[in-house]
């Protein structure tokens, strides 16, 4: 058995035990697999399909806030909440403290590549338009310095992407872009406050922003994700990871 065949086993195995059948979208395994193969079928015998949330997952509450995804449905937020602590600490705004506490949670939460762009889709409705279009622009200016105001170049990046790696041109177009407009410093104090590594001895809690994010964060009556704004469906996308339709 491939290493491929042995997951996809396990997996079957798993879902035998679910009492619906689970069958991945095509992003989560695209790599893995070839997304022009068909997808092997889980044998449903009979059984109904994921159509709400995973019980292999916590439960959402009927009303989710923001404050239920990080909780939820999020990993390890250490390096969002140390960087909204560093900006709090700088004396930054409300609006910089916000945007530093969410400006990786697709990262956090959803899909990495591009991440800027759709944590800033996934905000947009809920936030000042300034946090939103900092977030979607801290994805290109990370990758380029600023003196100005001590941003160097990360070394992580040499490290992990190799000394040579030249960012996209749309990266560069929208660096280019982002870098003459009035919001420019909103979203470099983004990559200012970025922490590279967290810092392990340092503890924050996300109740500490729970002001922050009331004041700041439209949260929708209805639930987020239950509501209509045009990106809910990435919300309930995150809460219901696995649902057939
Ligand atoms: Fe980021
Ligand atoms: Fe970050």
């Amino acid at each position: 058995m491939t290493t491929l065949e042995r997951a996809e086993a396990a997996e079957h195995a798993l879902s035998q035990e679910l009492d619906r059948v689970v069958v991945k979208s095509v992003i989560y395994t695209s790599g893995e697999r070839d997304p022009r193969v068909p997808a092997p079928r889980p044998p449903d015998s009979g059984k109904r399909y994921m159509m709400g949330q995973d019980p292999r997952l916590p439960q959402m509450p009927a009303r989710p806030t923001l404050v239920d995804y990080f909780k939820y449905r999020f990993g390890p937020a250490n390096h969002l909440l140390q960087s909204a602590r560093l900006a709090q600490k700088s004396g930054a705004s409300e609006k910089v403290i916000l945007a530093c506490l969410v400006h990786d949670i697709a990262i956090a939460g959803f899909i990495r590549g591009d991440h800027g762009y759709w944590a800033a889709q996934m905000l947009e409705p809920y936030v000042d338009e300034e946090v939103s279009w900092a977030i979607r622009y801290h994805q290109a200016l990370r990758f380029y310095a600023d003196e100005s105001v001590g941003y160097k170049y990360p070394e992580l990046y040499s490290k992990l992407f190799g000394p040579d790696y030249q960012p996209d041109e749309y990266i560069a177009r929208d660096y280019a872009m982002a870098r003459n407009h009035k919001w420019y410093m909103t979203s470099r104090l983004i990559c200012v406050n970025d922490l590279y590594a967290f810092d392990p001895d340092v503890q924050v809690e996300l109740e500490e922003f729970t002001d922050v994010i009331g004041r700041n964060f439209k949260q929708p009556k209805e639930g987020l994700g239950w509501d209509s704004s045009p990106s809910a469906h990435m919300w309930r996308t995150i809460m219901c990871p696995t649902k057939y339709l």
